[in-house]
């Protein structure tokens, strides 16, 4: 399926969504690491995330259904044939902060779009641990990592980017001493939340975050489901007024929210009700019903705790009231797409009026969605978002390419269908 029609009506819906992308990744390679049994409950379904159990297997570590079985990092067996982590940047770095402590030669790759994202920025706090990492001339994969004894150090980060602090930190509880990261606040903490309650590291200010030495112990992982794919849904009930979804249990890490803020701030309505805890990361309910909305700017910490949705702020921000603009976002041109250009194109595909900013793009706004054809640029973001545009549009909107879906969400296009049929 692949072309999308308006609902007949508003719709009121309750959808569980699948398990966490970033918080999968994150869980099996701990898991990974650990000697012993771990438990993992509600492992995302998309590609990417399988591209990080198949890693994990070829190093020795057992999956079985809800399992997580290892004789520890210590003994991973080395990959002699490069690994393939396909579509997901997270797989690849987060591997390379593991790898960089194991005293072997391992090459990472991934596809086209893989293949040309920035690598530099894991390469060199890698180097400053000890790791020897090469990426090709333009710095981006096949990464080819060569680990061993590791010390500990202070790495600064500059890029605002959770995967590179994520993989330092994989490293340095393989390393001798401990290591003190400091980068910019503003995204996603899992790792730091996580790893403070397993007891292997600690803020020591808002943007320093001290890591010790491991053992990473075995843990029950019992995850909440993917904030970012909520947010596909969220955005289809805030662009049908009188339309409403909820959605139980998902991820509500302060640096994943950003969306919700910014949905609030055009004029719909959220409502999120905190209700436990996953290793100190919050979790909760969210209900977004739709309302007239307005056009909005988004800057700075804003950006960075929405980077994943700001496609679906720039959908939104064509039938709003008033122009849109959104800038501080110059991590979106790196993602599986140039987003900016990708989304910038999406909006224009459906009717909309955007111009790309260098670090961002703006939406004149004021415009009906007009439906048309949008192309999926093997994102699988734009291709739900051009999806979830049919909410408010005239005519059919086609995807192509929606294929690019599964790498997060397989199943998405018949979620929205029964979407619109709920009431
Ligand atoms: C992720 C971090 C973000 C995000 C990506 C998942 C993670 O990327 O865009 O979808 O799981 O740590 P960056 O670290 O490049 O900002």
């Amino acid at each position: 399926m692949s072309t999308f029609a308006a609902p007949e009506g508003p719709f009121h819906a309750v959808c569980r969504v699948p398990g966490d992308k970033s918080l999968s990744h994150r869980a099996l390679i701990l898991a990974g690491m650990a000697t012993g049994t771990s438990l993992v409950e509600n492992l995302g379904p998309g590609r990417d995330v399988t591209a990080t159990v198949r890693a994990l297997e070829r190093f020795g570590v057992e999956l079985a259904e809800g399992t997580i079985q290892s004789a520890g990092v210590a003994n991973w067996l080395p990959a002699a044939e490069p690994l393939n982590l396909e579509n997901s940047g997270t797989s690849l770095r987060l591997l390379c902060g593991v790898l960089a402590g194991r005293p072997h030669r391992t090459v990472l790759e991934g596809d086209e779009s893989l293949s040309r994202r920035p690598m530099r920025r894991l390469a060199d706090p890698l180097q400053q641990l000890g790791a020897t990492v090469e990426v090709s001339r333009e710095g981006t994969p096949p990464v080819t990592v060569t680990g061993g004894s590791l010390r500990g150090a202070r790495i600064a980060i500059t890029v605002p980017s959770a995967q590179i602090r994520t993989a330092v930190m994989l490293a340095a509880v393989q390393a001798e001493g401990t290591t003190l990261i400091d980068s910019p606040p503003g995204f996603r903490d899992h790792s730091e939340r996580w790893l403070t309650a397993l007891g292997l590291g600690r803020y020591r200010t808002a943007t320093e975050y001290e890591v010790g030495p491991g053992p990473v112990p075995p843990a029950a992982y019992r995850l909440p489901g993917d904030t970012s794919s909520a947010a596909f849904l969220w955005a289809a009930a805030a662009l049908s007024p009188g339309s409403s979804v909820e959605t139980p249990n998902v991820s509500l890490n302060p640096g994943r929210t950003g969306f919700l803020d910014i949905l609030s701030g055009m004029g719909a309505r959220v409502e999120r009700h905190a209700t436990g805890m996953v290793l100190g990361d919050p979790t909760g309910d969210v209900r977004v019903t739709g309302a007239a909305l307005r056009g909005t700017l988004i800057a700075g910490d804003s950006a960075a705790r929405a980077i994943d949705e700001l496609p679906l702020v720039g959908l939104l921000a064509i039938g709003a009231e008033g122009p849109t603009r959104v800038k501080d976002a110059g991590e979106l041109r790196v993602k599986e797409s140039d987003r900016v250009a990708s989304t910038v194109t999406m909006i224009r595909a459906l009717g909309g009026d955007a111009e790309e900013l260098e670090d961002g793009f703006e939406v004149g706004g004021s415009q009906p969605i007009r439906g048309g054809t949008v192309e999926a640029a093997g994102d699988h973001r734009i291709a739900m978002a051009g999806a979830v545009a049919a909410a408010a549009s005239r005519s059919p909107v086609e995807v192509r390419g929606f294929g690019a879906a599964d790498v997060s969400w397989p199943g998405f296009g018949h979620q929205l269908e029964a979407l619109w049929s709920s009431h």
